[in-house]
């Protein structure tokens, strides 16, 4: 008899489970035009998710400026670098983020496509290039690469260099630029308010129900990059890509759904409250992740541990606020903490929605076999060997996705 393969598991601790339709509006009207779509049901959607699960960001007016503070020729003179800071104000107060930025030598007609997505751990982490300023915010204690009293230093360099194959995308003509999500949240349920949200709120007031958590705000942080990236010299602001891997592939999916200048979504990983759907309850469920980390999500989303029958929404709604722009999602087959057929699941589920818009989903009905992509449409999907992370084959996936969307202009 053969094994069943890893990721088949649990699946028998699936419960029986009935999402809300994609295509039905809550006062039951079924959507069947693109135009329908766009006018009633996807902001509807939109809504939902940021009352029941990411919260809102206050508005306010702020300001979005941005200096070049260094540019240099990098990776073996094939790139050029910059490193941008980007200064937000508010009548309350001013912050920054730090973005690394490269992009190939030479000139491309509309400029080059950029893949944006935050990191973990600092720029310095991204890179083992001296000249990167480590970052002097709070950072998560990890002895490992010797973050300790919550400052990263030296010895950080370059560890996270494979997660960001910088001559693989360079090579594949697109730049890519990166912030250190502590920049605009620290990743900790005590740290993360002294971030961006102290734009609109001082420490001290708390949270509303409804008001967004770290991903929230971390996917504010994103558009306001492209703010200042999409009239950054170089880049293309028609084809820029929001990507993440894990607790922030769920805020690029995030960023994706609220800021359509995002021409691309790219979900690594992203498990629950990411492309996961969450009424499967296997792997990470809303009530764990609720209380291992009560910063990410808003206030209200507590109502639904241990009961998802109750949300409004499921995350194949959110996968499909990405429709039209070409979307792919990832898993990787070790990560049973992640679902990866619950992301699979929740991929497919989102299909009617582009099928409005004469787009192609995936071709395959189940979960495809490891590393076989299956990206010849718009909606793409792949489940990579080994556990959690993101590799140089996730990349060159993606790469040939957006080469392949994107290789008119
Ligand atoms: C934890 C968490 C996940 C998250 C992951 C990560 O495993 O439970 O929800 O995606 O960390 O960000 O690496």
């Amino acid at each position: 008899m053969t094994q069943p393969r890893a990721i088949d598991r649990e699946e028998h601790n699936v419960p029986p489970y009935t999402v809300p339709d994609v295509l039905t509006t809550v006062d039951g009207v079924q959507v069947t035009t693109a135009d329908q779509w766009q006018r009633l049901r996807r902001p509807e959607i939109v809504s939902l998710f940021q009352q029941h699960v990411y919260g809102i960001v206050p508005d306010a007016a702020v300001r979005v400026a941005h200096t070049v503070l260094a540019e240099d020729s990098a990776l073996a003179d094939t790139a050029s670098r910059r490193q941008i800071r980007i200064t937000l104000t508010t009548a309350a107060r001013s912050t920054s983020m730090d973005c690394l930025l490269y992009m190939p030598k030479g000139k491309q007609a509309h400029g080059f496509p950029l893949f944006l997505g935050l990191n973990f751990s600092g720029n310095h982490t991204v890179s083992s290039e001296s000249d990167i300023p480590i970052t002097d915010r709070w950072v998560r204690n990890q002895p490992e690469i010797g973050t300790l009293g919550n400052r990263a230093s030296e010895a950080g360099r370059g560890v996270m260099a494979s997660r960001w194959p910088l001559q693989r995308i360079i090579g594949a003509g697109c730049a890519v630029a990166t912030i250190y999500c502590g920049d605009l949240a620290p990743d900790d349920p005590e740290h993360w308010l002294d971030g961006v949200r102290q734009l609109f709120r001082d420490s001290q007031t708390p949270r509303t129900p409804g008001e967004a958590g770290a991903i929230g705000y971390w996917a504010w942080g994103l558009s306001r990059a492209v703010d200042c990236l999409e009239a950054e010299p170089g880049i293309d602001p028609q084809r820029i890509i929001v990507i993440g891997h894990s607790r922030l592939g769920k805020t690029a999916l995030w960023a994706g759904a609220l800021d359509q200048r995002f021409a691309m979504v790219i979900s690594n990983n992203s498990g629950c409250g990411g492309a996961a759907l969450s009424r499967r309850r296997v792997g990470e469920t809303v009530a764990a992740i609720n209380r291992q980390f009560p910063h990410w999500f808003c206030e209200r989303f507590r109502a639904y541990d241990d009961n998802e029958a109750k949300l409004p929404v499921d995350q194949h709604m959110l996968l499909s606020l990405a429709a039209p722009r070409p979307l792919y999602v990832a898993s990787a087959e070790e990560d049973l903490w992640a679902d990866p057929r619950g992301e699979f699941v929740s991929t497919k589920l989102a299909e009617p929605v582009y099928a409005l818009f004469g787009l192609r989903g995936l071709s395959h009905r189940d979960v495809p076999n490891a590393e076989v992509p299956d990206n010849a449409g718009d909606v793409a999907y792949h489940v990579r060997m080994g556990p959690h992370g993101i590799t140089d084959y996730d990349w060159q996936q993606y790469l040939a996705f957006a080469n392949r969307h994107f290789r008119q202009r």
